[in-house]
């Protein structure tokens, strides 16, 4: 096993790209491969579990794996990968899914929402849905893995099969799986909906009002914010209870500009809110600027951006095969 700690992450190539994603979760891992292995992967095989437009699927993939880079992760320091171009991801889960019982998978609240929400659609990819994220997990060794609130069931789940299948099989000091952690963000910006400041800005959010997109036009996204729902008074003051509109504003002013929250409270101090949501415009458009342009670069570039993947999932594959090749082994399988 490695001696590094190992990040790893899966991102659901759906939706749009908000700039959420970007303050709240893909900022923070940039510095992390100094210190941490880094896999960052699109989970292709678990968006399946709902039905997808092949065209639009494959177009997503390219655009999310763009967005990324363009963002500032670099495949050099950084396995960036499609999960179906690794066989072991979908080996792995069969193996697992004799090791977790139906009783703790009809327990995941992931599954009871989805299937309430594609009833003619209830199949047994979805059920199994944590089932192959534990295997993603475990193939890579991963010690950290970071997640939204949404995913710590899933995650907690993971946890269990590792030391579930560690205890039949591993001995003291040959573990088979490294049981993960969840890993927090330090200070990570959590960025919240502009129509609804009580919930957490989503990539497949349903009113488009409500999401600031990476590959939102400046026009549009000033217009956003001039539309953002604010709060009764009129001071421009942090205080998450009484005025989450304004709040949010900050948050997003403080992650772009890198100015503190009081400094900016001092600031606005007597301003209007129009005068304030201007300036939060303004900077939210000068962030994406150098994104959206290294964007429209990559993007142009699809052979570049077909052997980032390939080299990923190669370099994957590394490691993934020699964690399913412990698993086997230890299964009684012949060696291949
Ligand atoms: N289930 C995760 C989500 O919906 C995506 C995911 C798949 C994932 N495999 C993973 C996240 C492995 C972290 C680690 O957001």
């Amino acid at each position: 096993m490695n001696n590094r700690p190992t990040v790893l992450s899966g991102i659901q190539p759906s939706g749009r790209l908000t700039l959420g994603n970007y303050l709240g979760a893909i900022k923070n891992w940039l510095p992390l491969s100094a210190t941490h292995d880094c896999y960052y992967m699109l989970v292709d095989l678990h968006a399946i579990t709902v039905r997808q437009d092949p065209a639009v699927l494959r177009e997503r993939c390219y655009e999310f794996l763009a967005l990324y880079i363009a963002c500032g992760l670099d495949p050099k320091n950084n396995v960036l990968f499609v999960q179906s171009h690794v066989a072991a991801h979908a080996r792995l889960s069969w193996v697992l899914n004799c090791y977790t019982q139906f009783g703790e998978l009809s327990r995941m609240t992931q599954f009871k929402d989805k299937s309430a929400k594609h009833v003619d659609n209830i199949n047994a990819g979805l059920f199994g849905y944590p089932v192959l994220m534990a295997a993603d997990i475990l193939l890579y060794d991963a010690t950290h893995v970071p997640v939204g609130d949404d995913q710590k069931q899933h995650l907690e789940l993971t946890r269990d099969i590792a030391q579930r299948f560690n205890n039949i099989y591993g001995a003291p000091k040959h573990e088979i799986f490294v049981v993960p952690e969840p890993m927090i963000p330090p200070v990570g910006a959590r960025i919240m909906g502009l129509q609804d400041p009580t919930a957490k800005m989503s990539k497949s959010d349903d009113a488009e009002t409500n999401a600031l997109y990476l590959l939102d036009p400046p026009d549009t996204i000033t217009r956003k914010i001039k539309r953002a729902v604010t709060d009764v008074g009129a001071e421009v003051r942090f205080d998450i209870a009484e005025k989450p509109g304004v709040s949010n504003l900050l948050s997003i002013l403080a992650a772009t500009t890198g100015e503190s929250i009081p400094a900016l409270e001092e600031r606005f101090a007597g301003s209007q809110y129009g005068a304030f949501k201007a300036a939060v415009a303004e900077a939210v458009v000068e962030c994406l600027k150098p994104v959206q342009a290294r964007y429209q670069e990559l993007r142009e570039d699809r052979d570049g951006l077909l052997a980032v993947l390939r080299d990923g999932a190669e370099r994957a594959a590394v490691r993934a095969d020699a964690t399913l090749k412990r698993v086997h082994e230890a299964l009684g399988f012949i060696p291949e």
